[in-house]
C-alpha cells in the first residue's frame, strides 16, 4: 500500500482539517507529520464545529486511529485542552490516538522564547503565532531537545531544568515579557500525565507494518507549502518541512511510498502575519473576501490578508508537492462578486515572468491579473459538477488549464457534505 498526502498549496489554512475530516472515512490511519499546535484545522458536521491543533483531523471516525507524527512538536498543554473538548464532546479517543516517542515537546520557556524574539524584532516580527513553534524545532536541530519518550525514562526532570536553564539565559538578551513560568510550568507537568495516557509509538515501525498489512494512510499536513522553511517566504515562514518531502522525514516512511498528493487550495487566497503576500488586495476587494470568507485565524483570531489565486504560486507549490490531483475549496465565497480575479504572472526586473524571485521581500513585484466573469448566485444545491453555473465551471477550467493537474474536489461550504467529487 501506498501512504496519500493532503496538504495546503498557499500560506495556511486552505481547509485541510475539513477534507481530511471528509475522505477520513477511506482510510485507516491518519497521522500528522509536521507542525504543532500553532496549526488550526476546522471541521464541521452534525451542526458541530471543533478546531484541532495537534490532532489529527481524522479523530471523529470512529474506529481509525489517529497518529501525531515524529515531525510534530507538542505542546502538552494545548494536546490536554484539545482531549478535554473531545472528551466532552463525547469522542473516545484512548487506544485510537497514538504518539510518536521521537516527536519533541514544547516547553512553557519555548513559547516565551517565541514571543521575546518576536518582540525583538519589532517591525520585522515574523506574526508567529507565539505557540513556541521555532524555538522548539530550534532545540531539535540544535540537538538540545526534549521528545515526548523522554518522559518515560530517567533522569527527565533534570533534563528538563537543564534546557530550562538553558532557555532562561538566552531569554538575557531579549526585552523582557510579561509571563507566568511557574504557572505555566506548573500546567506543563500536569498535562504531562494526560500525554502519559496516550499509546506511544516507534511510528515508523508502526507505519512500515502498518502500511505492509494493507492499512491504507492518509498524511495530513499542516500549515502550507508557502510557509515551507525551505521553500517558503523566508523568513516569513513556519519552522517545519510543510511539503511533501516532511512526510518522508516526519513519520519515517520512504519516498517510494507516497501515494496520491491531494494539494488544497482556496478559490482565492489568503495569508495570516507577516511576509510577501503578491496578490494581497489592500482594498474593498480584500476586505468582502474577508468578510464574505469569515477569514479569522483557527488558532488566534488573526484577520487574515485577503488577494485573487496566484496560479504561478500554485505552479511552483505543485511542482514542490509532486501534486497529482487539486482539491479547490471555498469557491462558493466568490459568489458575489461580479468579477473574480487570478494572477497569471508577475512583472519584476522589466520582465514578465511566471517564476517567484529569489527574495520576494526585496524585489517590487506586480502581478498580472486575469479576469472571469462571476457566477453571482449561490452554490448551496450543487452535489456535482452539473449543478454549478456556467462561470463557475469555466473559472475551474481555466484554472485547471493552466495549473495542468486534475480538479479532484470542488468544496462549496464548511460542512461535511458540502463538497463536489469530480
Ligand atoms: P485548515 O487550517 O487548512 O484546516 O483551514 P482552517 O480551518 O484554518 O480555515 C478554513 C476555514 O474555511 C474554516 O473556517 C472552515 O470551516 C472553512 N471552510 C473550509 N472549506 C470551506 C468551503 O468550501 N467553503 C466555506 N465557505 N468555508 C470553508
Ligand atoms: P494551518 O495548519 C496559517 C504562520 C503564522 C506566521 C508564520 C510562523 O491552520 O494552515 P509559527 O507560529 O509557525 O512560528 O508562525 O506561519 N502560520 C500559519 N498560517 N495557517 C497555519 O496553520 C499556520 N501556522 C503558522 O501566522 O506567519
Ligand atoms: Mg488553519
Amino acid at each position: 500500500m501506498q501512504i496519500d498526502v493532503i496538504l495546503g498549496l498557499q500560506w495556511g489554512d486552505e481547509g485541510k482539517g475539513k477534507i481530511v475530516d471528509y475522505l477520513a472515512e477511506q482510510y485507516d490511519i491518519v497521522a500528522r507529520f509536521q507542525g504543532g499546535p500553532n496549526a488550526g484545522h476546522t471541521l464541521k458536521f452534525d451542526g458541530k464545529k471543533f478546531v484541532l491543533h495537534t490532532v489529527p483531523s481524522g479523530i471523529f471516525r470512529p474506529q481509525l486511529i489517529n497518529l501525531i507524527g515524529n515531525g510534530v512538536v507538542i505542546d502538552p498543554i494545548t494536546l490536554e485542552k484539545e482531549l478535554q473538548l473531545l472528551k466532552d464532546s463525547k469522542v473516545d479517543y484512548l487506544g485510537r490516538l497514538l504518539v510518536s516517542r521521537k516527536a519533541h515537546l514544547i516547553l512553557p520557556t519555548h513559547r516565551l522564547l517565541d514571543a521575546a524574539s518576536e518582540s525583538h524584532k519589532g517591525k520585522g516580527k515574523i506574526g508567529s503565532t507565539l505557540k513556541g513553534i521555532g524555538p522548539t524545532y530550534m532545540d531539535k536541530t540544535g540537538r538540545n531537545g526534549l521528545r515526548v519518550g523522554d518522559i518515560t525514562q530517567k533522569g527527565f526532570l533534570e533534563s528538563y531544568e537543564t534546557l530550562k536553564s538553558k532557555h532562561l539565559e538566552l531569554l538575557k538578551i531579549y526585552p523582557e515579557i510579561a509571563f507566568d513560568l511557574e504557572g505555566e510550568e506548573k500546567k506543563w507537568f500536569q498535562a504531562l500525565e494526560v500525554l502519559r495516557s496516550l499509546k506511544m509509538v516507534d511510528s515508523e515501525y508502526y507505519l512500515h507494518e502498518a502500511i505492509q498489512s494493507g492499512k491504507r494512510v492518509l498524511a495530513e499536513g499542516a500549515q502550507g507549502s508557502m510557509l515551507d522553511i525551505d521553500f517558503g517566504t523566508y523568513p516569513f515562514v513556519t519552522s517545519s518541512n510543510t511539503i511533501t518531502a516532511g512526510v518522508c522525514t516526519g513519520l519515517g516512511v520512504a519516498p517510494q511510498r507516497i501515494g496520491r498528493v491531494i494539494g488544497i487550495t482556496k478559490a482565492y487566497c489568503t495569508r495570516v502575519g507577516s511576509g510577501p503576500f503578491p496578490t494581497e488586495l489592500e482594498n474593498e476587494t480584500g476586505e468582502l473576501l474577508r468578510s464574505e470568507g469569515q477569514e479569522f485565524g483557527a488558532t488566534t483570531g488573526r484577520p487574515r490578508r485577503c488577494g485573487w489565486i496566484d496560479l504561478p504560486q500554485l505552479r511552483y507549490t505543485i511542482l514542490l508537492n509532486g501534486v497529482t490531483e487539486i482539491c479547490m475549496t471555498k469557491i462558493d465565497i466568490l459568489n458575489t462578486f461580479a468579477e473574480v480575479g487570478a494572477a497569471t504572472a508577475y512583472r519584476y526586473d522589466g520582465m514578465e515572468s511566471t517564476q517567484l524571485p529569489y527574495d520576494l521581500c526585496q524585489t517590487e513585484l506586480e502581478p498580472v491579473f486575469k479576469y472571469f466573469k462571476g457566477w453571482q448566485s449561490s452554490l448551496d444545491d450543487a452535489r456535482t459538477m452539473d449543478d454549478l453555473p456556467q462561470e463557475a465551471l469555466d473559472f475551474i477550467k481555466a484554472m485547471e488549464n493552466y495549473l495542468g493537474v486534475p480538479f479532484s474536489m470542488i468544496s462549496t461550504g464548511p460542512e461535511r457534505e458540502k463538497l463536489i467529487i469530480v
